[in-house]
Parts: structure tokens; C-alpha cells; sequence
């Protein structure tokens, strides 16, 4: 009989993508996926680190499977636990300090030694190295016919912003080979995908090089899209996520030649005031940032944008948190994430900054953000009522006969249809809103 694994997945995109090539390693290596931990032979917890709240998750969820363990111990059988990602990275060793029924542990750049860790074949039981070419050479690509597929191209981040974990998590910069990129996006189409989404902490700098007529020539996110367009049968690239200091004219002009790029940019800001800007050495100001938008709207009238907030931020005063306000109401935002400010362990904010905001006051801030970012979504979205968009149907709808896709923009669309659309675009008529997702008719 098979030994069977778990696997709970935290954080970002970056995690779900590790987490599906840990799948494919583990059951390729023999091992059954469950989806019950209590039944299971090996748990796997895949951890985020960005934020306290992410973290500490793990530790309640530790505390509950190791009961579990206890158990299965009692009657005679055993259970593994093995934790990988972010806090494995950041806290190693301290993992099984707090929590003795841990196994294994298992940094970002290391999955590919589970199952030979698994099967005994080292002593050790935390892994830690930095080994970004290793892990992308040696992990195999998860089996599946899903319409949307992530594919990280890039991992870690050399911008050390003052309040971020990932510098220490992920480690330097490390851009994936071409040639690796272009045959997975390759396989992943002849599987199925119409869209693949390149991810990495800082893909705006993504840089690697190919051989062009004996001549290695350099290749920067731009051309990488284009050479991954060229890519029969793939339909839409999107990429997540950049830093505005990285965004350069090749990328515009990619954007507007590329008609697979799509027109939807997560460009995080952080904040709007200047001063905060600065201590979280970001190396830009919102002007700046405001005359980016305003360029990059110039070139691609149709382009949409998200960002990343936080507030709270050591020394955030009411006039600072007006800054980000009206700078939100300047640019417009199509969708956005926001987050209260938490201190992380390590970090030159949390080292440098002590004198925190007041809770009650974060909180207070992160409401006001959000109504205003939901605000926001909504006006743009009420702006495709009555209008045609191109749809990616990706997935069953939950009732009979409905379909889920997404726009150019991301915002999920469900229609009704008698026949299979999943892989089709379409042009749909976008008749209703229902909080952020639209109800449509096939129009061809
Ligand atoms: N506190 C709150 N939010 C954070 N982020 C990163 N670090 C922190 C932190 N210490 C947010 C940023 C980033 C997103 C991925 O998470 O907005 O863009
Ligand atoms: Fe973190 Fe992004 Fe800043 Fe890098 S650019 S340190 S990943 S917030």
C-alpha cells in the first residue's frame, strides 16, 4: 500500500506553484495524495512568513496535527510532518524547538531532496541552502489539464523595502533560464493551458540570456514574453509581480505589441506619502509612481492596474495615510490588496522603527482603505456593464450547465451555455454584477 501525503498550502502564488510541484515529486516518487490529514502518512504544511498572522497559522495548525501524530502513535502506525517554505527558511531549527513532532524541514529551494530525505538517504533534517538553479532543474511539472498555469520564472528579491521578509526567504535574485521557462510553458499548453501567469517576487527584473545566431543575447521580461508568445495554442500571458523602479520601455511596448500580454498590471506602491516611501526604502516617490501610470495609460489607454498597501507604518501619521488616500483616488485602481503593517523579525523597519502605529488606529486605517479599494473595483467593473469582453472560460460554474472565466482585467464571469466552453474565449456580454463577479451571454 502507497504511504499517503497532505499537503496545506500558505500564502501566495509562489507557494501554490512550489506546492504543486511538491505534488507531482511525491506522487511520481510513489506517495498517494489525501486530502485528510488525520488519515495521512506524511503532512506537508507549505508556510507564508510575510506577515505574523500567516506564521503563526502554522503554529496552530502544528499544535493540531501532532495530536493526530500522537494518535496514530498510539495505535501503533506513525505520521511525518514536514514543513517547507518561508518559515522554514526564516526559522529552521526554532520550528522544532516549538513543536518536537516535526521531521523535517524544508527551505524554498530544497524540495527536491523530500523524498529522498523521506526514504532516509540523510542525516540531516533541516534543509536550508540556497540552491534556486538546483530546485528548477529537478522538480518535475505537475500532470494536469487546468486552463490557467502558473510558471515561476523569477525568485527572490535584491530591493530589501524595509518592512519585507522575502530578501531572507527567498534570497537573492535568481532569474530561471530561458530554455527551462519556454519548455515548461511549452508542455504545460500541449496539456491544456491557454494562459500561463510568470510569477516571481520581482519579475519586472527578471534577466537571463539565450544563444541568438551563435550570439548570447540578453532577455529581460519583455522578450521573454515574446518568445513564450511565439508558443502555438497558448492564449494569454500575465505576469505578477514588478516593482516600479523596473519598468522600462521595452516592457510598454511589448504590452502594446503583444496582443497575449494582457493589459493588467499589479504594480504594489505600499503607500502614497513620500516620507514613508522613503523609510521603507522604496528608492521612488508617488510622483513617480503617478507619472509611470501616466505613461504606461498613454501608450495602452486600456491598461488596469492593482497595487499592494500597507498601513501602519511605523511613523504613519493621519496626513501620510491622506497621501495614500488621495494618490488611490488619483490613479484608480482596478483591484487591490491591503494589509495592516506587522513588524517581522529581522527587517530594518522592525529593527529601526520601533515607534508603532496604535493598533486601533491600523485597524481604523485598513477599514477606511478597504471600503475605498472596494469602492473602487466596483466602479470600474459597473463601467463593462452592457459592454462585450473577451472571456477565458477556465472552470465549471457551481450550478448546472454554468461556466466561470476571466476578462482581460481578471474579473470573473459566469455564464450559462449547453455545451463544454472550459478552454474557449469568447465574447461575452457582461449583463449583471453581483459583488465583484459579472453573470454574461455568449454573444458568438
Ligand atoms: N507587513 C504587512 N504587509 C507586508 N507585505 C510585505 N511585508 C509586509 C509586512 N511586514 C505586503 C506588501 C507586499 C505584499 C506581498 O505583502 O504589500 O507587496
Ligand atoms: Fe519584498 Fe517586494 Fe520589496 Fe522585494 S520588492 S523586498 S519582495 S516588497
Amino acid at each position: 500500500m502507497k504511504q499517503s501525503f497532505f499537503i496545506k498550502t500558505y500564502g501566495c502564488q509562489m507557494n501554490v506553484y512550489d506546492s504543486e510541484k511538491i505534488v507531482e515529486l511525491m506522487t511520481s516518487g510513489g506517495y498517494r495524495q489525501s486530502s485528510n490529514p488525520e488519515e495521512s502518512d506524511i503532512a506537508i504544511f507549505n508556510t507564508c512568513h510575510i506577515r505574523e498572522k500567516a506564521a503563526e497559522k502554522l503554529y496552530s495548525d502544528l499544535g493540531r496535527i501532532s495530536k493526530y501524530k500522537e494518535n496514530k502513535i498510539k495505535s501503533g502506525s506513525s505520521m511525518k510532518i514536514i514543513v517547507t517554505g518561508c518559515v522554514a527558511q526564516a526559522e529552521g531549527d526554532e520550528i522544532k524547538k516549538r513543536n518536537k513532532s516535526v521531521d523535517l524541514i524544508f527551505g524554498p529551494q530544497n524540495y527536491q531532496n523530500i523524498t529522498d530525505a523521506l526514504e532516509g538517504k540523510n542525516e540531516k533534517y533541516v534543509y536550508s541552502d540556497f540552491l534556486c538553479a538546483d530546485k528548477f532543474e529537478s522538480l518535475p511539472i505537475r500532470n494536469s489539464h487546468e486552463i490557467s498555469r502558473l510558471v515561476t520564472i523569477q525568485e527572490g528579491c535584491d530591493k530589501f523595502c524595509s518592512f519585507c521578509v522575502v530578501p531572507y526567504t527567498r534570497g537573492a535574485e535568481f532569474s530561471r533560464p530561458v530554455e527551462g521557462i519556454f519548455l515548461e510553458v511549452k508542455k504545460l499548453v500541449e496539456m491544456g493551458a491557454k494562459e500561463v501567469i510568470l510569477l516571481g517576487q520581482n519579475v519586472s527584473s527578471y534577466n537571463s540570456n539565450v544563444f541568438e545566431d551563435g550570439i548570447r543575447v540578453s532577455v529581460k521580461l519583455s522578450k521573454l514574453c515574446n518568445l513564450i508568445s511565439n508558443i502555438t495554442g497558448l492564449e494569454r500571458i500575465r505576469y505578477l509581480t514588478s516593482h516600479p523602479n523596473d519598468i522600462e520601455n521595452d516592457l510598454i511596448n511589448e504590452h502594446y505589441t503583444n496582443k497575449k500580454l494582457m493589459p493588467f498590471l499589479h504594480l504594489p506602491i505600499q503607500s502614497g506619502s513620500d516620507k514613508i516611501l522613503k523609510r521603507m526604502n522604496r528608492n521612488h516617490s508617488r510622483n513617480d509612481y503617478m507619472n509611470l501610470v501616466r505613461n504606461i495609460k498613454s501608450k495602452i489607454n486600456n491598461m488596469a492596474f492593482s497595487s499592494d498597501f500597507i498601513v501602519g507604518y511605523p511613523g504613519e501619521t493621519d496626513h501620510d495615510f491622506n497621501q495614500t488616500i488621495d494618490l488611490i483616488e488619483h490613479v484608480g485602481f482596478a483591484s487591490s490588496y491591503s494589509f495592516k503593517y506587522s513588524p517581522r523579525p529581522g527587517t530594518q523597519s522592525s529593527l529601526k522603527h520601533p515607534n508603532v502605529v496604535n493598533d486601533n488606529v491600523s485597524d481604523l486605517r485598513l477599514k477606511k482603505i478597504q471600503e475605498i479599494l472596494n469602492k473602487q473595483q466596483s466602479e470600474f467593473n459597473l463601467k463593462f456593464i452592457d459592454k462585450n469582453e473577451e472571456v477565458l472560460f477556465t472552470d465549471k460554474g457551481k450550478k448546472d450547465n454554468q461556466f466561470v472565466g476571466r476578462t482581460k482585467y481578471l474579473q470573473p464571469v459566469h455564464v450559462l451555455c449547453n455545451r463544454n466552453i472550459i478552454g474557449k474565449k469568447l465574447e461575452v456580454n457582461l449583463e449583471s454584477l453581483t459583488s465583484f463577479s459579472f453573470h454574461g451571454k455568449i454573444v458568438n
